[in-house]
């Protein structure tokens, strides 16, 4: 069984509970089908790309980042620097993805290699993936981060916080607590909020939830509700956080309906996919308990059927808290 134990501390309990509805139903549906993966994957890609760098003031348009990252294109009037921006993402976005797969925590060294790939040609050599030596100043922010002799120890408890939730935060809550945490540090001259948002999508993805993008069009909202956090009021910027959770769950769900999957599976096939043997499938198909069908000798299934069945009977065998 799924155990949702956590005490909530800032998300709404509407929200979190269609959230974990959500969640619940497409997990019931995995294996999710290539084609619909693969498709998130490349919108994701792009999208992220574009809106990440655009909020921090890249000019490029989503189509002109489609043709950098795509293509290898440069763009007529765009300044290297914005191309660069661009084109360094794709590695950082893997990276990340990998990571979420991986049993291991995240370590510093993970926030330095990240900093190396999105600021790769962009800023001077001696500071791409280094701490910064001296203080910053957010443009048009209140909060003043601490000053660098900090960085260090603040890392470090930042990356525990990442490992071991030790608040015991609800995944969303979490999600937004380090995005808001990473930049309120400022570990680096600059890239912050760049990364800040990678490892947001970190730790819904080590949970198996989707990454969010947050758009450019909400850049105002998520400032102000960073600015509220840094006050510690950090209601507003959890469930802005949440409310992007949910419409990419959303998003996936109408791509897995978009995509019927009428592929006709062996019941070998449809007994991998629904951790059953082929045995127990042909008992049942012969008892017209199930939908297959005779062709030739052999049982045959449509693959959207042995979905339908596994998500009537499977009972979720990963303890997820969320
Ligand atoms: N009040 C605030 N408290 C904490 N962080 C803030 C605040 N206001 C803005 N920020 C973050 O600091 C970022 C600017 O830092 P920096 O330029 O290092 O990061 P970036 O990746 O280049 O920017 P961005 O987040 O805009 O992409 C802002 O965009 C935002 O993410
Ligand atoms: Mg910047």
């Amino acid at each position: 069984m799924i155990s949702g134990k956590r005490k909530m501390q800032y998300i709404k309990r509407a929200l979190h509970k269609t959230m974990i509805q959500k969640w619940k139903l497409i997990d019931s549906m995995r294996p999710l089908s290539e084609d619909v993966l693969l498709n998130l994957r490349s919108v994701f890609r792009t999208e992220f790309t574009y809106n990440s760098n655009a909020i921090e003031g890249n000019s490029l348009t989503l189509r002109e980042t489609q043709l950098v990252i795509e293509e290898g294109q440069t763009i007529r009037g765009k300044s290297l620097r914005e191309i660069y921006e661009a084109r360094n993402h794709p590695e950082a976005i893997e990276y990340v993805s990998a990571l979420a797969e991986e049993k291991r925590g995240l370590t510093e060294h993970d926030i330095l290699t990240l900093h190396q790939m999105i600021m790769k040609d962009v800023m001077r050599r001696g500071e791409i993936g280094r701490y910064r030596k001296g203080e910053v100043r957010i443009r048009g922010a209140k909060h003043i981060p601490p000053p660098a002799y900090e960085v260090p120890r603040l890392m470090e408890e930042f990356v525990r916080t990442v490992n071991d939730n030790p608040d015991d935060y609800t995944t969303s809550e979490l999600a937004a607590i380090v995005l808001h945490r990473f930049v309120y540090i400022h570990p680096f001259y600059d890239g912050n909020g760049r990364i800040a948002r990678l490892l947001t999508n970190l730790i819904l993805m080590k949970k198996r939830y989707f990454p969010i993008i947050i758009p450019k069009s909400d850049r105002s909202k998520y400032l102000k509700y960073l600015a509220l956090a840094d006050r510690q009021n950090y209601i507003p910027l959890v469930n802005f956080v949440a409310q992007y959770v949910i419409k990419h769950l959303d998003m996936v769900l109408n791509a897995i309906e978009q995509k019927p999957e009428e592929r006709k599976l062996s019941l070998k096939e449809a007994a991998k996919l629904s951790s059953t043997s082929a045995n127990y499938l042909r008992v049942l198909a012969n008892k017209g308990l199930i939908p297959a069908t005779k062709e030739g000798r052999n049982w045959v299934i449509p693959k959207s059927e042995i979905v339908a069945y596994v998500r009537r009977h499977r009972r979720t065998k990963q303890k997820i808290t969320h």
